[in-house]
């Protein structure tokens, strides 16, 4: 089976890859510019700026994917909100390009796996698959936005809703929040981290497992695959110390309001993920396990 995964030099992207390319599948591997996946994960590597039509056609046509794992994003919101026209064309239009192109093979047992977010919606979370949506600001519009055309596509389709990833890093990703955590406290310096802020932080070989069971169960529909744990970053901070035996004192909680942010983000979110467990088996670790595999590199 081909599968072609999207925004391959991501930090979803990049664990996706590993992840698929142990298991039964043969994997090609889209991104911008040159390869940052590592040299040692045997993918087939295609150059593609999705933004240009016809660089999704040549590249679609060229893997013949049975399956399309859509990653790529302006993945931060700010970049987002200072640029909404870029923004509407690397997370609109580019979904677009990339679900005509498909649209266009013929292989069996097609599937358009969409990488969506907690951002399409509002307040009041932890929510449900069926919640009404309501972003708080654009990168969550721009989410909903290619959620809309990839379930309207007439493609058979699979909409994964993760919650703030987390997991391992290595050359050519950049150091996750947990690291940056680790860092700061091994160097002894302090840090203010938001309490008044909840979500359901998922573990990245847990999302790889989710969307690796979406593909064996032949499952389409929407599925929230976050983490089970429904903690602030300060907890995440605290968590990260006490796993790490690191001094849990020089972390500060604070309020949102310590970092004025243009962007205006939930302050309860997070994601319930029951269906998911009921009709995929999934199951998250822990945040704790999570943390402990992250700094452990266990997949
Ligand atoms: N990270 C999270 O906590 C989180 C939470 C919920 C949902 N998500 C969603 O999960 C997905 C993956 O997130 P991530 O954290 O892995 O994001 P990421 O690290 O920012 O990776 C996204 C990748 O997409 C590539 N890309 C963007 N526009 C492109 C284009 N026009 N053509 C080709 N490649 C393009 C980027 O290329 P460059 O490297 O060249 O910029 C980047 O490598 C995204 O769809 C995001 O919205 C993420």
């Amino acid at each position: 089976m081909n599968i072609l995964v999207t925004g391959a030099n991501g930090f979803l992207g990049q664990h996706l890859i590993k992840y698929l390319n142990a298991r039964q599948y043969t994997v090609f591997a889209t991104s911008r510019g040159k390869r940052r996946v590592p040299d040692d994960v045997p993918i087939m590597y295609i150059s593609a700026d999705l933004t240009d039509a016809k660089a999704v056609q040549d590249a679609v046509t060229h893997a013949q994917p049975n399956i399309i794992i859509h990653t790529a994003a302006i993945s931060k919101p700010d970049e987002c909100e200072n640029n909404k026209p870029h923004c509407l064309q690397n997370n609109v239009e580019a979904t677009t390009h990339l679900l005509q192109a498909f649209k266009l093979i013929q292989t069996p047992s097609k599937l358009f796996i969409y990488l969506s977010t907690d951002f399409i919606f509002g307040e009041m979370g932890p929510h449900s698959e069926d919640d009404a949506t309501g972003p708080l600001n654009f990168y969550g519009e721009s989410k909903l936005m290619a959620e809309q055309l990839v379930i309207n596509s007439g493609l058979p389709y699979a909409v994964v809703r993760p919650v703030f990833i987390y997991g391992d890093v290595w050359d050519g990703l950049r150091p996750s929040f947990l690291h940056w955590v680790k860092n700061s406290l091994e160097q002894d310096k302090g840090i203010k981290v938001v309490s008044d802020q909840l979500r359901t932080p998922t573990y990245v070989y847990d999302i790889c497992a989710g969307i690796d069971a979406i593909i064996k169960q032949h499952k389409t529909g929407i599925y929230h695959l976050a983490g089970s744990d429904l903690i602030s970053p300060y907890k995440m901070a605290v968590t990260t110390a006490a796993v790490l035996g690191l001094n849990e004192d020089l972390i500060e909680s604070v309020t949102s309001e310590t970092f004025p942010e243009p962007v205006k983000r939930a302050k309860r979110s997070g994601l319930k993920i029951d269906k998911a467990r009921q009709q995929l088996g999934y199951e998250p670790v822990s945040f704790e396990e999570g943390v402990r595999r992250t700094f452990g590199a266990v997949e």
